[in-house]
């Protein structure tokens, strides 16, 4: 009898064409990620089109590498865990089929999963989740403090008003001619330079939990307009310091408030820019502080878009009784909160 738990994961969201096999929730077997960057890096950003016909090129490619890495065949998985949103339509579609006809052809269990609970469960390979807990979780297109009180179970206390925080860093890394994905790019200046330029803190109504950036990214822009206008050169690794300070100091500051105020037992770091080092530091130098709740971080290759977080996540809702069938569509715009 196979007493283990096989989950596949699958994700195409953006612009990573990723597979996963993870055993028995938190043990992984194969996971395998092809990025697009190349192609998109030339247009400065993720081009949904061409994103869309990668994902077509590369999804079969991948599937028979992560089955052949994890060694197992179709009929040992117990379910197929795939991203439904939220995200690039085009692109989602071609992880949903390939889930369905999966899904169809060797009569396995599908589970939906949402992008953003895939990236807080991409903790759980680190530690076993203790609820209440908070995330924070910081990508490209999210910024958001989720508060669990048990599995399946996410309520937002807090988001961003206009970019999220990677965003932010990509648009502050083209001001400064760095290729995209910007946020690597400034987080390794930000390391060469002092913070010494006086840049603005969006810490909104004292009781909010919410996040905005586009005034710093403004700031930034115009900062760099102004000295070009006046002939005069700023270090852009003092720039790029000064920006990852501003936006650590919020970061940091609300999730620790956040923390605080609903007693939770762990913080979980998510999403894209948990690779930050700078916030990787200020957060663990904060949560030294705070012996009663415990942070967890997730290795640099579960922080940006793989398959694992969606097996991972897939694991616990299909345990949870949840399922799919064959109507199940890719869903752009998918919020979290009702979502399971
Ligand atoms: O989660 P993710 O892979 O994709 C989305 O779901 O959006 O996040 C990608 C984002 C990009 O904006 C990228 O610039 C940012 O994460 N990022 C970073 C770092 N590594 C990736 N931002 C700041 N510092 C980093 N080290
Ligand atoms: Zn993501």
């Amino acid at each position: 009898m196979n007493k283990h738990q096989w989950i596949m994961g699958i994700e195409t969201s953006c612009d990573e064409t990723a597979v996963a096999i993870i055993k028995n929730g938190r043990e992984i077997a194969a996971n395998v990620v092809a990025s697009q960057i190349d192609s998109h890096k030339r247009f400065g950003g993720v081009v949904p089109e061409i994103a869309s016909r990668h994902h077509v090129e590369q999804i079969t490619i991948v599937l028979e590498e992560a089955m052949k890495q994890a060694g197992i065949s179709y009929r040992d998985l117990d379910a197929i865990a795939v991203t439904e949103g939220p995200g690039l339509v085009g692109a989602l579609l071609i992880g949903v089929n390939a889930a369905k006809a999966i899904s169809f052809a060797h009569s396995i269990p599908l589970v939906g999963v949402h992008h953003i609970a895939g990236h807080i469960y991409a903790n759980r390979f680190v530690a076993e989740m203790k609820f209440p807990l908070l995330s924070l979780v910081v990508s490209g297109g999210h910024t958001e403090l989720v508060y669990m009180k048990e599995h399946g179970h996410f309520e937002v206390i807090g988001e961003t008003r206009d970019d999220a925080a990677g965003e932010a860093y990509d648009k502050v890394a083209r001001t400064l001619n760095l290729p995209y994905p910007g946020g690597p790019h400034i987080d390794r200046l930000a390391h060469q330079g002092e913070p010494k330029i006086e840049l603005p803190r969006a810490w909104l109504e004292e009781d909010s939990y919410d996040f905005s950036f586009s005034g710093l990214k403004s700031a930034v822009i115009n900062t760099v307009h102004n000295a070009e206008q006046r002939g005069e050169t700023i270090a852009p690794e003092d720039l790029a310091a000064s920006f990852q300070a501003s936006v650590i100091d919020v970061l940091v500051t609300k999730t620790v408030k956040a923390a605080q105020v609903y007693d939770v037992k762990q913080v979980l770091l998510a999403g894209g820019v948990a690779a930050n080092k700078g916030l990787r530091a200020a957060l663990e130098e904060a949560f030294k502080k705070l012996p009663g709740i415990e942070l967890i971080i997730p290795p640099l290759s579960l922080c940006t878009d793989n398959a694992a977080m969606i097996a991972a996540a897939g694991s616990v809702l299909f345990e949870k009784g949840k399922r799919a069938d064959l109507a199940l569509n890719a869903s752009p715009g998918l919020d979290i909160t009702i979502h399971n």
